[in-house]
């Protein structure tokens, strides 16, 4: 397994949109293989998900794992999933703010609205697909991550620019009243 370089803001191929795979083409050993170092990488970056976009590749790809994690510490935990041609649906118009960062836009946080309850649809990497319902910050973590899968960065997402902050200064100023706001939210449904 190799650890991949996580290109970062400012590189033109952050912006490309990834095509989907077919079944076929994901049995194949390169995209297995594929799937195992997007892991490896997320993980040596302590990152909550990575995008195979984020890795230079422009498939739809996604992998997910919160446990414990250092970065997001108030962070629900998410099994790992590694998802290929995600597709999510908002379950409902309801939306909240999100504190977000990304490995990708090294040393920034800001806040991004999003939709706070999704069905959300994939294949696994052996072809199963998958259904589940998932809400609040997981919900926020799915919708950052396919965001990458078209382009796009929490950056241009922004509520507000003023809203960006250093992870330093997010913990100094803008932790506490985060982590109580969106641990108030409510149950999922
Ligand atoms: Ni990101």
């Amino acid at each position: 397994m190799t650890v991949l370089d996580i290109l970062t803001l400012g590189d033109p191929a952050l912006r490309q949109v990834a095509t989907p795979l077919r079944p076929d083409e994901l049995a194949r050993p390169r995209w297995q293989e594929f799937c195992r170092d997007l892991v490896q990488t997320m993980r040596h970056a302590n990152g909550a998900g990575l995008a195979a976009v984020q890795v230079g590749v422009h498939r739809r790809i996604a992998a997910l794992e919160v446990k414990d994690n250092p970065r997001y510490p108030y962070k629900p935990n998410i099994p790992l999933t590694i998802a290929v041609n995600p597709v999510l649906t908002p379950l409902s118009d309801e939306t909240f703010e999100n504190y977000e960062g990304c490995l990708s836009v090294p040393g920034l946080r800001g806040v991004v609205r999003r939709f706070r309850y999704l069905h959300v649809r994939y294949l696994d990497p052996d072809g199963a697909e998958h259904e589940q319902e998932v809400s609040g910050l997981t919900a926020g973590t799915w919708q950052h991550e396919c965001d990458h899968l078209d382009g796009l960065l929490f950056v241009d997402r922004l509520v507000d620019s003023t809203t960006l902050t250093t992870w330093e200064n997010f913990e100094r100023f803008h932790k506490a009243a985060f982590v109580k706001r969106v641990k108030a939210m409510d149950p999922p449904r």
